[in-house]
């Protein structure tokens, strides 16, 4: 069991954030609705209040009941967190004079107080508020002041707790994560998280839970799943058995590379060619959901049909991830949203679930898969949606555009490695437009199709920039895919962000 810090989410934007920030240094921590606190668990070391939509002052406030919390454990409010201890103890909380917003400086700081060990004056912290603390009540001491905000920091005398009104999550506080060391270290946590012991505990639990037990899994060639495969492969061996499904819209030679990696790391990988089951099915077809819904629902009946000439399965493995646990936990902690990426087969085929990445972040999973010496070339991949291809071909799906995409897109996509702008990129690929332009070429008049390349910046999908691309990279693309690639004459750079276009095109 690992030592852990719990984080009661009020509703900020930035929880998950003080999330990873606790976990890159080497502490584990869970991220539980402001009250669904896990009273008697043994391996909680200290407790972190988040930030919140609201003020605490308004009637439909997130609450939650301290009594049992402050004394018993060190405390750190952040932002609400810091107001909502402050006005539960006979203090007061108002709405600032101005919205304190942005950067700010302490001016003032008690270099005595351990939360503060190392912090100089002067030190840039990212304010995020409406409301302020105007009246702090006793025994709280200021343990940093701002030349705006007086209550900057304060430590309540005789108990572990301390709030800070700033946000030391964000990158913008210079040395918030120095702060939230000092957290961990009056916490007495030992800060022995890492992929190995992260790795190392997995796997001993997998062993114990699946013990002879055979497990499925669904390969995408995606990080997630690929790291999963790897993770229970070393927990199980054979009784692994890994599908990946060529369902025509990868990427050019993706199946075929992808299934040799896998087959190098030793997995137990069955590869099943339905291309031509996906393209009949999609014949015709242009509706970007009902296309969706068509592949998703191929891909669960190959899925099925190859799971059944297999005996005596007892398990389903997903490459579930930390973000999308915590996106399917509503505040109130009701489920608001499934994360299956083979939605509906569980059940189907009567299959328990078994998620070992479901407690770490996207960056924690990349670590994990190095740590487990995975190629660099599975673990950096950039996202590529389950449909694939199939949404990238606006309008319907024949195997000649899908011929034509995938020649376009290993051009684009073999440029962006050689340049080596591929790992600056969160995602990138090229869209077959379904409109036909005029274009020359020698002495002939061409009529022909229309690639549009998308690139974007991100850290989470959520929103994304369109990358900034070097003019002499998309020359060389634009270049290359016309002279190369039979049915092209046109290539376009699209410079929408999201919102309010979406990264994919349908
Ligand atoms: P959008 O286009 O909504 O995409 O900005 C956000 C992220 O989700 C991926 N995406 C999908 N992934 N099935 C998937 O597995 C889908 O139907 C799907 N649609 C979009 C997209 O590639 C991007 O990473």
């Amino acid at each position: 069991m690992y030592e852990k810090i719990i984080i009661l989410d009020f509703g900020s934007q930035t929880t998950q954030l003080i999330g990873r920030r606790v976990r890159e240094l080497n502490t584990y921590c869970e991220i539980v609705p402001f009250n669904k606190f896990p009273y008697g668990d043994p391996a909680v070391k200290g407790v972190i209040l988040s930030g919140s939509p609201y003020s605490v002052n308004d009637t439909n406030a997130f609450k939650a009941d301290l009594a049992q919390i402050r004394g018993t454990y060190p405390v750190l409010g952040i932002c609400y967190g810091a107001q909502f201890l402050a006005n539960t103890s006979g203090g007061k909380v108002e709405s600032a004079d101005s919205r304190e917003y942005g950067r700010a400086h302490l001016t003032y700081i008690n270099t005595d107080d351990p939360l503060l060990t190392g912090i100089d004056c002067g030190s840039q912290v990212w304010m995020s508020h409406g409301d302020t603390i105007t009246v702090l009540p006793e025994p709280f001491r200021i343990i940093a002041s701002t030349d705006d905000v007086r209550t900057a920091a304060y430590h309540i005398e005789g108990e572990n707790t301390w709030g800070v009104q700033f946000h030391p999550e964000v990158f913008h506080s210079i040395d918030g994560t120095l702060i939230l060391d000092n957290f961990l270290h009056i916490c007495g946590c030992s800060k022995d998280w890492t992929p190995a012991s992260f790795i190392e505990s997995t796997v001993a639990e997998l062993k114990e839970q699946l013990g002879d037990d055979k497990v499925i899994l669904a390969l995408s060639g995606g990080v997630d799943s690929s790291v999963t495969a790897v993770l229970l492969n070393r927990a199980i061996g054979k009784n692994l058995t890994c599908i990946f499904v060529d369902h025509g819209l990868l990427r050019k030679n993706e199946f075929e590379n992808v299934l040799r990696d896998y087959e190098h790391l030793g997995l137990n990988v069955i590869g099943v060619d339905a291309r031509k089951k996906f393209y009949s099915k999609l014949a015709g077809v242009t509706d970007p959901e009902t296309k969706r819904k068509i592949i998703g629902k191929g891909f669960i009946d190959v899925f099925d049909e190859e799971a059944h000439k297999l005996k005596d399965i007892k398990w389903l493995g997903q490459g579930t991830i930390y973000p999308d646990v915590i996106e399917s936990l509503s505040i109130t902690g009701t489920v608001i949203k499934s994360h299956h990426n083979v939605g509906g087969l569980p059940e189907k085929m009567n299959l328990k679930l078994v998620e070992p990445l479901r407690l770490l972040f996207k960056d924690e999973v990349r670590r994990v898969g190095t740590e487990l010496g995975m190629m660099p070339r599975l673990i950096k991949r950039h996202p590529f949606p389950g449909p694939g291809l199939g949404i990238r071909i606006l309008g319907d799906i024949t195997p000649e555009k899908v011929r034509v995409l995938q020649d376009a897109d290993d051009i684009y996509m073999s440029l962006m490695r050689e340049w080596g702008l591929y790992d600056q990129i969160w995602q990138a690929g090229a869209i077959l437009l379904p409109i036909r332009s005029v274009g020359v070429m020698g002495d002939e008049r061409t009529y022909e199709n229309t690639i549009a390349l998308r690139a974007v910046t991100s850290t989470d999908a959520m929103t994304a920039d369109w990358a900034q691309l070097p003019y002499d990279f998309l020359a060389k693309v634009s270049n290359e895919i016309i002279n190369k690639v039979k049915g092209v004459n046109r290539v376009v750079y699209d410079i929408s962000s999201k919102p309010p276009a979406t990264i994919e095109w349908e």
